[in-house]
Order: C-alpha cells, then structure tokens, then sequence
C-alpha cells in the first residue's frame, strides 16, 4: 500500500502509540510552520489517520465499529491540540515583541483630531439662522460676474466715478467678465428669478484688487440682505438691522443712520452701532463709542427698473453687511488676512 511508504504503517504501531508520538511531537512544536507540518502529518488526506481509516476495511468485522471511533475520537483530539497550540505561539510572539519595547498592545490609541468650522463659517451660519427664522432665503450668485450685474444694473454707468471705489479685477477673455467687488450683483440676479415680494440674504466672497494690509484682503467676505414687497420704508430696514445686531451681540445696541451714497440706494446710508466693547472709548471704536457696522439703504427706482420690477409698485431695502469685519469684531481678530491664510496656528484656536 502507498500510504505504508508515506505515514508510520498502523499494523506496525497500536493507535495508542500514534496519539503518545503525535501530542509529544504538537507540544515540542516551536513555530506555527513546523504546527502546520504537523497537521498535515497527521490530519491530512494522505496522513497517519487517514492510513487508519484506510485500513479499517481489511479487519475482521467485529473490531471494525470499535477502531473507527476510536481514530475519529483522536483526529478531535490531535485537532483540538494544535489549535491551543497555535495559540500558545502566538500568545509567545507577541510577549516577546512587548517585552522588547517594539509593540505594547495596551497603550491607548493616538488620539483623532477633530477639525472645527473656520471662524467665517460659524458666524456665517447663525446669521442665516436667524434670518431664515425672520422667513428671508439664502441666495447665491457667480463669482465671475458681468459688468452688468456688478455695475450697470445697480446704477453703476461705465466711467461712473463709483467705480473708483471698487478696483476691478478684469478677467482677460471676451465678455468683460470679472470677479465680483461686492454680492450686490446677487440682488439684480434674485429680482431677475424671483417675483417680489421677496425677502434674501446672500453670504459669499467678493474681490478687490486693492494693497493688502491687516484690514484689506483681496478676497473678502459680504452678506448682502435685499427686502422687496410693498411700501417698504427706512422704519423697515431699521427694524431689520436691530433684529440683526441683537442676534450678532445678544443684547440691544443703539444705533445711529448716517448719510452715505452708493449708486444702487437712495437714501443711502451708514449705520453704526453703539460699541459693544467698552462704555468710555476703546481701540475698537476709536475712542467714538460708535462703530461703523453697514452701509445700506432704499433699492433705487432704477435698480428695480433694470431687472424688471416696477418701481411704481416695489419698493425695497438692501444691506450690505462686511462678514470678514464683523468675524474680526466678534473674536478679536486683528488681521484680515489670518482669514484666509489656511495657518493652523491661526484656526485651531476656533
Ligand atoms: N455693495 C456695497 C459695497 O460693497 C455695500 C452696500 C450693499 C451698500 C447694499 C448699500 C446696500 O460697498
């Protein structure tokens, strides 16, 4: 028979002796290859209990039940003793990598980072909070805008002296595109999709090609506001803007209207607010005790005109609320370029 040449020959050796050999050889087993040697010397097809298996049919009937049980009680047992073997090793291996320092299985885990919203978003999100409670939409508009919805359609002409105010960065290319120098540009475009009434405020970057310094940025941050409905007045706006301030400081701030033009209002104006920050003069509001917190006004008649609503009807108001600013204000940031610098130092901090 094949299987005498290949595996100790059961006739030779009762299937006590086998079990002795077998466990003696699994418990002096050093290594998880040599096991795995082991277990196919006698559990596999060609091993030690399958030759007695194989042998089974050449014996006399009456010892036939007997054997079989018996090598299938050891195949168990030989199987259940590498198993714990293997399982020594293993638990060896790793005591022995921890007692050389290289792996402690029961040192804590590196702790995760967890990120957290830029300043700019934080604020960005109350403040829409608070007006989608008061019933207005968030807008959205292009970056990349035509001269039209930047400037002709707010009362802007070509060569209008407003335009020395908002440095332009012109895109190369057909079309007189460039980046947007406000969100105003979000009010013609809502007025163009929406019919009025409407109420919408409009976070979003705007672009000035202006010399940087710790309170000019090139890119910086604007939430445009824009009521239109009917008779709408200055009591309007004022009350809007009061809402505003108590839900940006949590308390109620005097406020003062100042005259101011922009092209796109009429009255125009700059609103201040009694500063938050001290009772006798600080360096936030220039020993004032006012601080100058959003220009604003009436739409202008030909705003309303140049995106198809009639002026005879709607009347609104418009803001234009400096987000960059008002973050700086709210968390004693004292330069407008840490804002979109990306420095770690800088944002871990929020
Ligand atoms: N868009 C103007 C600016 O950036 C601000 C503004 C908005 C003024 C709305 C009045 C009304 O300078």
């Amino acid at each position: 028979m094949t299987t005498e040449t290949e595996a100790p020959a059961p006739q030779a050796q009762p299937l006590e002796a086998t079990r002795a050999e077998a466990l003696a050889e699994i418990a002096a087993c050093a290594d998880a290859r040599a096991l795995a040697d082991l277990q196919r010397k006698y559990l596999g097809k060609a091993g030690v209990l399958a030759a007695w298996m194989a042998r089974l049919p050449t014996l006399p009937a009456a010892e036939r039940p007997r054997l079989g049980q018996a090598v299938n009680l050891l195949k168990k047992e030989l199987g259940a003793q590498i198993e714990a073997r293997e399982q020594a090793l293993e638990k060896v291996a790793l005591e022995s990598a921890s007692a050389g320092g290289s792996f402690d299985p029961t040192l804590p885990a590196p702790a995760v980072e967890r990120g957290s919203l830029h300043p700019l978003t934080q604020v960005t999100r109350e403040i829409e909070d608070l007006f989608v409670s008061m019933g207005y939409q968030i807008a959205d508009g292009p970056e990349v805008e035509t001269d039209w919805h930047n400037f002709q359609a707010l009362n802007i002409p070509p060569d209008h002296p407003a335009r020395d105010s908002q440095d332009t960065f012109y895109l190369e290319g057909p079309g007189k595109l460039l980046l947007r120098t406000h969100t105003s540009p979000v009010q013609v475009r809502t007025l163009e999709r929406l019919k009025p009434p409407l109420r919408v405020i409009v976070p979003g970057k705007a672009f000035r090609n202006e010399a940087t310094d710790a309170s000019h940025e090139h890119t910086f941050h604007q939430l445009e506001g824009l009521v239109v409905d009917k008779g709408v007045s200055v009591a309007h706006l004022i009350s809007a803007m009061k809402t505003l301030l108590r839900g940006i400081f949590r308390r109620d701030l005097e406020i003062r209207l100042r005259p101011g033009f922009f092209p796109f209002v009429e009255p125009g104006f700059e609103l201040d607010a009694r500063c938050p920050f001290c009772t006798g003069g600080c360096s936030v509001c220039k020993q004032t005790r006012w601080i100058e917190l959003l220009p604003c006004g009436l739409v202008h008649p030909n705003v309303l005109s140049a995106s198809g609503v009639d002026p005879n009807v709607w009347s609104g108001f418009a803001f234009g609320l400096g987000l960059s600013r008002l973050v700086m204000l709210r968390f004693g940031i004292t330069d407008v370029r840490l804002l979109l610098s990306g420095d770690l130092r800088f944002l871990e901090q929020f």
